[in-house]
């Protein structure tokens, strides 16, 4: 005991964090019942310098979201699983609700916060039982999971299954993400980045839509050794802002629509510099690379912008990029014709 206790303060102290105390989460004492409003007291009281324990074995039940906006030097450890509602409805009912549903079903604001997923296979899941919403084919009112704007942030070891929509949206800075894994098969978004000094190495995506997408005001972003399968892209974009520093590197995308990409849109503009995307492996990928400085929302058309705007992008490198396109430029997020994705003036070869 004595041991293991002094291991754990040992680990912490390394990764900034000084664990006061640790502070298991509790259960509700109703059998399926929410354990949002426990937890969120039980945060409340542990306070700062501390380790929030989700027990192994147990599985915790998020009916309502979980915000927590002034968190310093807390360490969450997620042994046990994480359970979004297996009713659709009354997921709906949360989500429409803008009292208590703030954008993300888990918001975190602080600093010097850890959020470290369970190395068992048994345990630290987070589990939002997609399946039923793509066997509906149901697109509305879909919840997204994270969002973190934190000073000093660290992610290890998170697991995601079946998210109902988007994963993780990062602000703030200083952010190292390490071994995520997220197995979506639906048409979901990975990661929408937008924060300052972030590394996010080992990075495994089954289906999901933008499966990394940096945009400004993020800068200083590198992220590496990334397995993808299903993707809209290892993408970058922007309508605002004047950012850059990206470097995206040992990446393999397999059976995707798009690789390596950018995208600007028509009628706003941005100013994005030193975007490099290296030693890719890409198969069987409809755009293996695709820049685009004036995307138009087919669905929206051009109507009423200004056709003469769109994003600067300077300092764009592509090296080391192997591998093969595939024969469609389709993949089933396409329910139009031509495809949502279609790009006038595209380089043939790629397009056969
Ligand atoms: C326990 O669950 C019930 C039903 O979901 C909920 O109304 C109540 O607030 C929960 N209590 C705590 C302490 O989490
Ligand atoms: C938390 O730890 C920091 C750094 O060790 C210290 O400055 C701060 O006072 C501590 N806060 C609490 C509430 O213990
Ligand atoms: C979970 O339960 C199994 C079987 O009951 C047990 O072997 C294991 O130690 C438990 N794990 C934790 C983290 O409590
Ligand atoms: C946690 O979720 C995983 C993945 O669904 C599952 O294999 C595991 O049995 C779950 N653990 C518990 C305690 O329910
Ligand atoms: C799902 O939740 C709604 C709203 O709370 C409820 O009316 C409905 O009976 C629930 N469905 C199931 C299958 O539990
Ligand atoms: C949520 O709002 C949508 C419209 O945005 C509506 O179609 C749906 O029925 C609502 N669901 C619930 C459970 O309130
Ligand atoms: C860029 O981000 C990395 C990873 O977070 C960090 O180690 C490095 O110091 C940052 N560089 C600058 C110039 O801020
Ligand atoms: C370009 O971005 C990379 C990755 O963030 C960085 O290491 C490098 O210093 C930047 N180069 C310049 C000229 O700013
Ligand atoms: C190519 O990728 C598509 C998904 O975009 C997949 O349906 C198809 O089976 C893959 N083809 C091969 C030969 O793996
Ligand atoms: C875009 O930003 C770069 C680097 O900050 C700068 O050199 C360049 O002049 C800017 N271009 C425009 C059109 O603003
Ligand atoms: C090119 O990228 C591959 C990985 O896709 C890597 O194994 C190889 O070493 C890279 N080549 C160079 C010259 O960097
Ligand atoms: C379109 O943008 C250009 C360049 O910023 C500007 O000169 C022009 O006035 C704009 N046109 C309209 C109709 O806003």
């Amino acid at each position: 005991m004595y041991l293991k206790s002094l291991s754990s303060w040992l680990i912490l102290s390394l990764s900034g964090i000084a664990a006061g105390k640790t502070c298991t989460m509790p259960k509700n004492s109703t059998v399926g019942g929410d354990d949002a409003p426990g937890i969120t007291a039980a945060v409340a009281a542990c306070g700062s310098n501390s380790t929030i324990l989700f027990s192994g074995n147990e599985t915790y039940n998020l009916l309502t979201p979980l915000s927590f906006r002034d968190l310093s030097g807390v360490k969450f450890s997620f042994e046990g699983n994480i359970s979004l509602s297996q009713n659709i409805t009354e997921i709906q009912a949360v989500v429409n609700n803008t009292k208590i549903y703030p954008g993300h079903w888990i918001t975190v604001k602080g600093s010097d916060i850890t959020f470290s997923g369970s190395k068992s296979q048994d345990g630290g899941w987070f589990l939002a039982h997609g399946q039923q919403w793509w066997s509906a084919g149901n697109q509305i009112a879909r919840p997204h999971w994270f969002t973190f704007s934190v000073t000093g942030l660290v992610i290890e070891d998170l697991k995601i299954l079946k998210p109902i929509a988007w994963v993780f949206s990062i602000k703030g800075s200083d952010v190292t993400m390490t071994n995520t894994y997220i197995d979506a098969r639906s048409d979901d978004d990975g990661i929408d980045l937008s924060g300052n000094n972030v590394l996010i190495d080992g990075f495994e995506c089954h289906n999901g839509d933008d499966m990394v997408n940096v945009s400004p005001d993020a800068t200083n972003v590198t992220v590496r050794n990334v397995l993808a399968t299903g993707t809209h892209g290892i993408a970058v974009s922007c309508s605002s802002g004047t950012a850059g520093n990206y470097l995206f590197e040992d990446v393999v995308v397999k059976d995707s629509l798009f690789g390596a990409r950018f995208k600007g849109s028509l009628g706003t503009t941005c100013n994005l510099s030193n975007v490099t995307w290296r030693n890719f492996e890409i198969h069987n990928t409809s755009y293996p690379i695709h820049f685009i400085e004036n995307y138009v929302d087919q669905e929206k058309g051009a109507a009423g912008m200004n056709a003469s705007v769109a994003a600067y992008a300077n300092a764009f490198s592509w090296e080391n990029i192997t591998g093969s396109a595939s024969t469609t430029l389709k993949d089933g997020s396409c329910i139009t014709d031509p495809c949502w994705s279609y790009t006038e003036g595209i380089y043939s070869p790629n397009a056969s």
